[in-house]
């Protein structure tokens, strides 16, 4: 058995009071949420010291980054290394987001850099994959899928890769209040799950595969309740603690 993951990417949302308003509120909802729901926020890499703070004691909800620079260190302005993430409680990093593949043209080779380097921290790579509408009307979804997943695979090895969150984020569901149908989604875990056993091997039925994009309190259980779909990584419901609680209670 999986346990559920669900991970509040906040993207460039919140500022110092509005997160100490937001946690106070999860902290209060997340004792009457079955203990096997793992659940997860990432907030802007600058609020990671306050939420750490706001979190100590607190050791239902995890902290995690919304990105990562792939070197250790050196004259790279504006970057932040794992080592830097590492110095605080964060223990997901999410990797290879479709806003930082498409905004800020992170490539395959970049990604699997970043994903050894947040290994090498002992922290847990969220790797995110989808595909575009386009992409999909072409029927290569799972051909842009599956080489998402292979890029990284061959650069990080199977012992690190097996450690690692998976996230499906189709791209055309992401902010635009289209989610996959339940079906659809499961259809993809499915390859997702079989790609990863035959890569490596009994691993992959512990290996958590979240959905993301357009997750609502509404739509939540029935994604969840697929054999494949182990949780969610959920971007503007997660903003708001009564639909984030709302979206973990789901999950059980
Ligand atoms: P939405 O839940 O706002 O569609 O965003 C999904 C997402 O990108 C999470 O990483």
């Amino acid at each position: 058995m999986r346990n559920k993951l669900i991970i509040g990417n906040w993207k460039m949302h919140g500022s110092v009071v509005e997160n100490a308003a937001l946690i106070e509120q999860l902290i209060q909802g997340v004792p009457s949420l079955d203990a096997n729901t793992e659940i997860g926020v990432c907030p802007c890499a600058i609020h990671i010291p306050q939420i750490s703070e706001l979190l100590a004691g607190h050791d239902r909800i995890d902290i995690g980054a919304q990105n990562v620079n792939e070197h250790t260190s050196g004259a790279f302005t504006g970057e932040i290394s794992a080592a830097m993430l590492r110095e605080f409680p964060v223990k997901y990093v999410l990797l290879g987001h479709s806003e930082r593949r498409t905004l800020f043209g992170e490539t395959d080779e970049m990604i699997a850099a970043k994903f050894v380097a947040v290994a090498n921290e002992q922290m847990t790579p969220v790797l995110c994959i989808g595909e575009s509408l386009q992409q999909r009307e072409q029927n290569k979804t799972e051909s842009v899928l599956l080489s998402q997943l292979e890029s990284v695979l061959k650069v990080t090895g199977k012992e690190s890769f097996s450690k690692a969150v998976i996230a499906y984020e189709p791209i055309w569901a992401i902010g635009t209040g289209k989610t996959a149908t339940p079906e659809q989604a499961q259809a993809v875990h499915q390859v997702l799950r079989h790609w990863l056993a035959t890569h490596l091997g009994e691993v992959s039925q512990r290996m958590q595969i979240l959905y993301g994009g357009s997750v609502k309190p509404d739509n939540a259980k029935t994604l969840f309740s697929q054999n494949d779909i182990d949780g969610g990584l959920i971007g503007g419901a997660s903003l708001n603690a009564e639909a984030f609680l709302g979206i973990c209670e789901a999950a059980q």
